[in-house]
């Protein structure tokens, strides 16, 4: 994985927040944190799909993951306002390098204060700095929250489409 840097989004986290936050690699003391943030807001607990993906990210330093949390500056209790986490793919379906948004989570109680756009902002910085021009995600259909904010942020429907079936 590469090395991100930490930033501050004082002014971000100032409009709903009232707080200042930053963002820095995930650490291995975080693993508790995301696992719970992540069953709160999908019902489901992944404990050893989150601890492979921080190994990964304290581990693989020359590969193309990238892992940012949020936490508010200052605070000795280390609360983590939220997380994401992506990735640099090259070539899977005739696609040219770019930046994957795989994973994105904001507190509920800590959203609508710019987190969320600086957890995205700040990866976004990552990829650029690795080289890469182009970002993509996957938004479940329906989830009109997530839908909205990737909207707000500038990304538009690219030209792929996802096709899928059970398997008997
Ligand atoms: C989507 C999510 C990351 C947004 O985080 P956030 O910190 O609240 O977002 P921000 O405050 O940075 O909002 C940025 C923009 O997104 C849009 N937006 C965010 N929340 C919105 C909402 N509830 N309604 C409408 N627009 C919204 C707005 O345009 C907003 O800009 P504005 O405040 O200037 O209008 C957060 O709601 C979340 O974690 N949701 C659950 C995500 C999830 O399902 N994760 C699991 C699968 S990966």
């Amino acid at each position: 994985m590469r090395v991100p840097t930490a930033s501050t989004a004082e002014s971000a986290a100032s409009r709903a927040l009232s707080v200042a936050f930053a963002t820095r690699p995930v650490r291995a003391t975080d693993l508790q944190q995301i696992v719970a943030l992540d069953a709160q807001i999908t019902g489901l607990g992944k404990a050893d799909y989150w601890k492979q993906l921080i190994d990964n990210a304290g581990t693989l330093r020359q590969s193309a993951q990238f892992f940012l949390v949020a936490e508010r500056t200052h605070d000795p209790s280390a609360l983590l306002l939220g997380f994401i986490q992506g990735e640099i793919r090259a070539w899977e379906f005739g696609s040219a390098p770019c930046g994957w948004v795989y994973s994105l989570s904001v507190r509920p109680d800590a959203r609508l204060g710019g987190l969320g756009q600086a957890l995205l902002e700040a990866l976004a910085a990552e990829f650029k700095r690795a080289g890469v021009t182009k970002m993509r995600t996957m938004v479940l259909r329906g989830n009109r929250l997530v839908m909205l904010f990737f909207r707000a942020a500038g990304m538009m429907a690219g030209p792929y489409i996802e096709l899928e079936k059970e398997l008997d």
